[in-house]
């Protein structure tokens, strides 16, 4: 039985799910690789022992390049902010480790430019972790738009207000965390919460060709983390709101947000051809409203699609077809054993994962809304090369 040597970089949410799905990934997809939690690193030593202990991680670091130079660690999981993407990412890399790292991959298109180029540069397996990629409703909307089943896309509708406090991000109460700081972070909500909409888009009808958008920090100033009587700057955005043009020709809107009250993750797509269109949304994930042209007009309408098995395996991998049995949780566990396969059969990543290009992408397109905001003109997306 080979082995992954696996090495965390974070402890608290993101890091858990990630933590998690390479625990269990081989109940749901064969694979002859077994995990092995080889080191977790955080900032906190204690809490960072204590995810060790709790999750049988054998060691635990407090700098990230220990945890790259012990040689049982063969893969780097990198579930840091931003600001500690590119570095271990590429040096993890360069020491012949595979690398699959969170979302944003870079505070700036550049950064994340250079992470693809230097990782790409020493063939390692390299994945960015865009898991609702893996949702099962938004691969059958893909093949259904790659099938020339919608017919030509005339408009699209994206919108992700995602809320990571309870009463999301417009309390002014809210500390300075590090989502807040732009060296830490790059963008605001765009760049965080943005970045997975901003990839479906992508992902699911296609390339997005030039940006206009209007930006807003709502809360511009916070109490500072270690000492609340003082308050610093916010010098990121809260909310984006803006028009796309695609490269099959549609038009569409994209509508950013950390601030709404009243809703959870509420992120959505719409999506409307001449034949067919979609709408989705994260609150039902396991559902896609549908319209495709009947033969019989009386007949036509939205109708709900179940997202079960039957639409996609990836959904049958797991509890076969309970309801409700495709969430969150699963969708970074197809992820991780997408990773797995990649590396079992020797080969990049493939579709349906995000490889550190499309990680470069999303970032690209975030800088080019931001820049739009601030100069108020269309900006073209004009990529660097693929290598
Ligand atoms: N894919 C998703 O759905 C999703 C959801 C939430 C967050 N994220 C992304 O995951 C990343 C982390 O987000 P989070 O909310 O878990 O952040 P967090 O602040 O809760 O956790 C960050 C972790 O990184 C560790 N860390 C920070 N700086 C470090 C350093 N210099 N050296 C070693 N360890 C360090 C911290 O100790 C902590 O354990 C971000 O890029 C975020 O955008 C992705």
């Amino acid at each position: 039985m080979d082995e992954i040597g696996l090495g965390l970089i974070g402890y608290s949410l993101i890091a858990k799910t990630h933590s998690l799905a390479w625990i269990n990934f081989r109940q749901f997809f064969s694979s002859k690789y077994r995990p092995r939690l080889v080191g977790v690193c955080g900032r906190n030593t204690r809490a960072t022992g204590e995810f060790a202990r709790l999750n049988g991680y054998k060691r635990n670091y407090r700098d990230w390049r220990d945890l790259i130079r012990d040689p049982d660690v063969t893969v780097l999981d990198n579930c840091a902010p931003p600001n500690v993407h590119s570095e271990p990412s590429i040096e993890a890399a360069e020491a012949g480790k595979a690398v699959i790292c969170e979302k944003p991959l870079g505070r700036s298109a550049e950064e994340a430019y250079e992470m693809y180029r230097a990782v790409a540069k020493t063939s390692q397996v390299h994945m960015t972790g865009f898991n609702r990629r893996f949702i099962p409703a938004l691969l059958l909307a893909r093949d259904l738009k790659q099938a020339g089943r919608l017919g030509r896309i005339n408009h699209i509708v994206a919108t992700m207000y995602n809320i990571e406090f309870g009463e999301g991000f417009g309390r002014p109460s809210i500390p300075l965390i590090w989502p807040f700081r732009r060296e830490v972070a790059g963008h605001g909500a765009i760049g965080d919460v943005g970045a997975h909409i901003i990839d479906l888009i992508r992902f699911t009808v296609g390339e997005i060709t030039s940006v206009s958008a209007a930006a807003d920090t709502v809360v511009k100033e916070r109490p500072l983390p270690d000492d609340p009587s003082r308050s610093g700057k916010v010098d990121v955005d809260d909310t984006v709101a803006g028009c796309l043009r695609l490269s099959e020709g549609a038009i569409g809107t994209i509508s950013v947000s950390w601030l709404p009250v009243g809703i959870k993750d509420y992120m959505t797509l719409e999506v409307y051809g001449s034949r067919g269109s979609f709408k989705f949304s994260m609150e039902r994930p396991n559902e896609l409203e549908l319209f495709l042209h009947d033969e019989d007009m009386r007949t036509e309408g939205f109708r709900t699609v179940l997202c079960d098995s039957r639409v996609h395996p990836l959904a049958g991998n797991f509890w076969p077809d309970q309801a409700g049995s495709y969430g969150y949780e699963q969708t970074f566990i197809s992820e991780i054993a997408h990773f797995a396969s990649a590396l079992e059969r020797g080969v990049q990543i493939e579709s349906p994962g995000a490889t550190f290009y499309d990680g470069y992408m999303a970032c690209l397109i975030a800088d080019e809304l931001v820049a739009s905001a601030n100069d108020g003109k269309w900006h073209p997306v004009q990529p660097a090369p693929k290598l």
